[in-house]
């Protein structure tokens, strides 16, 4: 069977990850988020853990060919499908992405980008009221709101606020999207392989955009 890949694409606070977790439980698609991983990391106070903080703490990207070995790794999985979130965020690692591509994934394989287009305006508005849990669910306290305040519904664990969603950091992880990875774009827009969702909309509707583009391709 040939495998299926999506990338997810969009600025911060677009929805990705939210959007990505609902497709992998309906696919069964494994989900590869490098903000995960460097978070997991990050928790753990491990040395890559440590250097990744320093990065992400000001909206930078976190610089090396760490990000391209840890999606790698990620990719041994067993999986009848992949869906990233997060990488690649520039053009280097769009290079690298393609070498890993090339030496795991045949010709048949289906490899889609799939953009999730939301403004600066609506950014802004989202992440200042995003909370997490460490199980990786992710909330907002007016759009997706938890059942029982600051509490997690799946494993009642204390919800917190990540510490790169203050103002002046979300301002400058903008500016490196629509700099650095929105260009990108243009690569899957060439090959007719780019998916556009309006991201604008309620977090169901956009679930079912997805589905609905996905199934027209054959891809579910
Ligand atoms: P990463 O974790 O990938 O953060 P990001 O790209 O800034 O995106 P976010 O996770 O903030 O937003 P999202 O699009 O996932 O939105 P969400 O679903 O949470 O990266 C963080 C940092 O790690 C980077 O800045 C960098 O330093 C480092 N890093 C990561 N990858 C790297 C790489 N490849 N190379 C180098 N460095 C890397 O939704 C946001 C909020 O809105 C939530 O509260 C949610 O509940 C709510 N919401 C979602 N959808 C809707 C909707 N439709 N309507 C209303 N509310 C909604
Ligand atoms: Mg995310
Ligand atoms: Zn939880």
């Amino acid at each position: 069977m040939p495998k299926t890949i999506v990338i997810f694409f969009g600025p911060p606070g677009s929805g990705k990850g939210t959007q990505a977790e609902m497709l992998a439980k309906l696919t069964g698609w494994k989900k590869i988020s490098t903000g995960d991983l460097f978070r997991a990391e990050i928790a753990a106070k491990t040395k890559l853990g440590i250097l990744a903080d320093r990065y992400i703490k000001q909206g930078k990207l976190v610089p090396g060919k760490v990000t391209a070995s840890l999606v790698e790794k990620s990719l041994k999985q067993k999986a009848s499908g992949f869906i990233f979130d997060g990488f690649p965020r520039n053009r280097g690692q769009l290079k690298e992405l393609l070498m890993i591509f090339a030496k795991i994934f045949k010709k048949k394989d289906q490899i889609y980008a799939l953009e999730v287009a939301v403004s600066d305006r609506e950014v802004k508005r989202r992440l200042g009221q995003r909370r997490l849990c460490a199980c990786g669910k992710v909330y907002h306290l007016a759009y997706n709101p938890p059942i029982n305040n600051g509490l997690c519904d799946i494993c009642g664990g204390q919800l917190f606020t990540r510490n790169d969603d203050k103002p002046k950091v979300i301002a400058h992880r903008l500016k490196v999207y629509h700099h650095d990875g929105e260009p990108l774009l243009d690569y899957f827009k060439k090959q007719g392989k780019l998916i556009k969702i309006n991201g604008e909309q309620a977090i169901a509707k956009i679930h079912k955009d997805i589905m609905e583009e996905l199934s027209g391709l054959k891809l579910v």
